[in-house]
């Protein structure tokens, strides 16, 4: 099947039913895409599927055929980061880090939808994003900053 991920189209060659997951980490080498949990429990596997926050362990592969695959590989670029990864290190956000290109996935595509997010939206839209660190409030606070420079952009 051909996949289209971070705007390289890509031909594998897998069983239909294959997670997402396991197509970007272990077929193509993104990496930057976390296993955790493997039952849509944790948001560590968060990607964009045409823009909306998937958990790519829940996604056969062949379900995600003709649409744009993004992770956080191709969220931004290392010259021009998106403004929620500026925000995240504007904050410092991550601790071990496991969680977090889950929570920037996450927050990135809320923030698509909502320009001005309360305190609760962000609970709430990120209630699915475990953190074992428990940089809740760090993550909260840069989403703010980076919906703000995006209000402003
Ligand atoms: S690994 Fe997909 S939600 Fe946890
Ligand atoms: S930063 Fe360690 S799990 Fe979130």
């Amino acid at each position: 099947m051909q996949l289209t991920v971070n705007g390289q189209v890509h031909e594998v060659d897998v069983e239909d039913d294959m997670p997402l997951l396991w197509v970007l980490r272990d077929e193509l080498g993104v990496t930057g895409v976390k296993y955790g949990c493997g039952v849509a429990q944790c948001g560590a596997c968060t990607v964009h599927l045409d823009g909306m926050a998937v958990r790519s362990c829940q996604i056969a592969a062949m379900s995600a055929e003709g649409a744009e695959i993004t992770t956080i590989e191709g969220l931004g670029t290392p010259g021009t980061l998106h403004a929620v990864q500026e925000a995240w290190i504007e904050h410092q956000v991550a601790q071990c880090g496991y969680c977090q290109s889950g929570q920037i996935m996450q927050a990135a595509s809320m923030l698509d939808f909502n320009a001005e997010p309360t305190d609760e939206d962000i609970d709430l839209v990120m209630s699915g994003n475990l953190c074992r660190c428990g940089t809740y409030p760090r993550i909260r606070a840069a989403i703010k900053t980076a919906a703000a420079k995006l209000r402003e952009a």
